[in-house]
């Protein structure tokens, strides 16, 4: 029998319009936001595609959560909820509601971290390096060779280089590294799997010397779904009991509930350690809110214990990864170079090999950004040396690593003919990339640049 469409495994029941405008508009838009995306109204985007984080459609199911909400500031029957379901797939002893990841990251770094700590990571996210630069420590990416090669095909890019970890922890000795981490599925490394295996082989290395393991999960149940697809033994398991297997390594996790729990906003941290989950949840008390709540509502912790059950569901991950693999298949055959394999939750343009003639300083990844914008109204985001890029002593950029613009997808958002009508706007883009022009920086803040960052385009 010949395979049929994957279709979207919902209907509509609720739309919110999105707007047009011509292309006269968008150039006087994009000019008065000073050529950063980032500065253009939402309402004056079609296609948002910045982030995958907090702009999933929600469910019937948890529209109805969000009215049985019990907002009692203690004790609240919405927490034992949430707690049930983030036990469900942790299987870990004490979780402690925040209002978003980098909450969760705050109040565990400031307390495991500090001046002459090490944590390595396969790949730190932004704000979990952020976090554990600001405590005084030092946050390490140990990404396997593989990861870092743009054309390269393999299966799972986001493994931690195991060599390198153990080689790492004898050279800063185990007692100046409070934890590792893994990311799944790897953000920052093009939305990359790590598989059962590498998760098990870091534990062990862990394991070896006495140093807990997390898994930064905002992304898990991507993670499992690749794992069943990709690796041998998981075909028949449920990507709950995969996500359950990726959990029973680690010692603790970070969430932002803002991707993989399907809601607007939400966060948490789970733990198996008493002691820390006590001074976690003391200083929960300070900056989020009582521990039955963090700095949420309980309507929005109703909202989260019923997207971790939708999110699991396997025709809704099959949706989700082959959506992503579709438009990253259409590129592909157009020509246009990204990061390769597509990843689970976004497309990574490859700005280096897309505009050879742009160089690194002239920013060819906002180059991309801008032209998308002007085209057809779409907003992506560039992850290259507008984001990373720093200063040397005298002046000069150190440019990124790569040059990457990131189409991210927001869950059950967009449907076929949206991600078709991305497609034409990235071919027209891609045919007339000889016209592209460079763009200088005229404004920046000294830190996270990229987000106010004023430009001009260069002549
Ligand atoms: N860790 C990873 C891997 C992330 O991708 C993010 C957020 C966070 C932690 C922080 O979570 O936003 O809830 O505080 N990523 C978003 C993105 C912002 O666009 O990739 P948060």
């Amino acid at each position: 029998m010949k395979p049929k469409t994957i279709i979207e495994p919902f209907k509509i029941k609720s739309v919110e319009p999105i707007r047009f405008t011509t292309r006269d508009e968008r150039e006087v838009l994009l000019k008065d936001a000073g050529y950063n995306p980032f500065l253009i109204h939402a309402d004056d985007v079609l296609i948002d595609l910045l982030t995958d984080s907090g702009t999933s459609a929600m469910s019937a199911k948890q529209w109805a959560g969000i009215m049985e909400g019990d907002e009692a500031y203690a004790g609240s029957k919405s927490f034992f909820r949430f707690e049930a379901a983030v036990k469900n797939i942790t299987h870990m002893k004490y979780i402690i509601p925040t209002h978003q990841g980098r909450a969760a990251e705050k109040i565990l770094f400031s307390i495991v971290g500090g001046p002459g700590k090490y944590f390595p990571n396969n790949t730190h996210f932004d704000t979990t390096r952020a976090n554990i630069e600001f405590s005084g420590a030092e946050a390490v990416d140990l990404l396997n060779e593989v990861g870092k090669h743009p054309e390269i095909r393999a299966d799972f890019k986001g493994n931690m280089d195991i060599e390198k970890l153990e080689a790492f922890i004898k050279e800063k000795g185990a007692e100046n590294i409070p934890l590792c981490m893994i990311t799944v599925t790897n953000n920052s490394g093009g939305g990359q799997p790590v598989s059962m295996q590498n998760i098990r082989e870091t534990k062990e290395v862990c394991k070896k010397y006495n140093i807990p393991l997390f898994l930064d999960a905002c992304r898990f149940a991507e993670n499992a779904y690749f794992i069943k697809k990709r690796e041998k033994g998981y075909a028949d398991k449920t990507p709950l009991e995969i996500a359950q297997e990726m959990f029973s390594y680690a010692d603790g996790a970070t969430m932002s509930a803002k991707k993989d729990a399907l809601v607007n906003i939400g966060g948490f941290l789970a733990l198996n350690d008493e002691e820390l989950a006590t001074k976690c949840r003391n200083l929960l008390i300070v900056t989020e809110g009582f521990p039955t709540y963090g700095g949420l509502a309980g309507r929005d912790l109703e909202a989260v214990a019923q997207g971790l059950l939708e999110v699991v569901d396997e025709n809704y991950l099959e949706y989700r990864i082959r959506s992503v693999e579709y438009l990253g298949e259409k590129l592909i055959s157009l020509g246009v170079p990204i990061i390769e394999p597509p990843g689970g939750h976004a497309i990574y343009i490859d700005a280096k090999r897309f505009l050879p003639n742009i160089p690194a300083d002239q920013y060819p990844g906002q180059s991309i950004v801008c032209e998308l914008y002007l085209e057809g109204g779409v907003r992506a985001s560039e992850i290259g040396s507008v984001m990373f890029g720093k200063y040397d002593k005298n002046g000069k950029l150190i440019t990124a690593m790569m040059e990457l613009v990131r189409l991210a997808i927001p869950r059950r958002v967009y449907t076929q003919s949206h991600v078709d009508y991305l497609i034409e706007i990235i071919e027209e883009v891609y045919n007339n990339r000889n016209k592209l022009k460079g763009y200088e920086i005229i404004y920046e803040a000294p830190i996270l640049r990229h987000f106010t960052a004023l430009f001009k385009p260069l002549r």
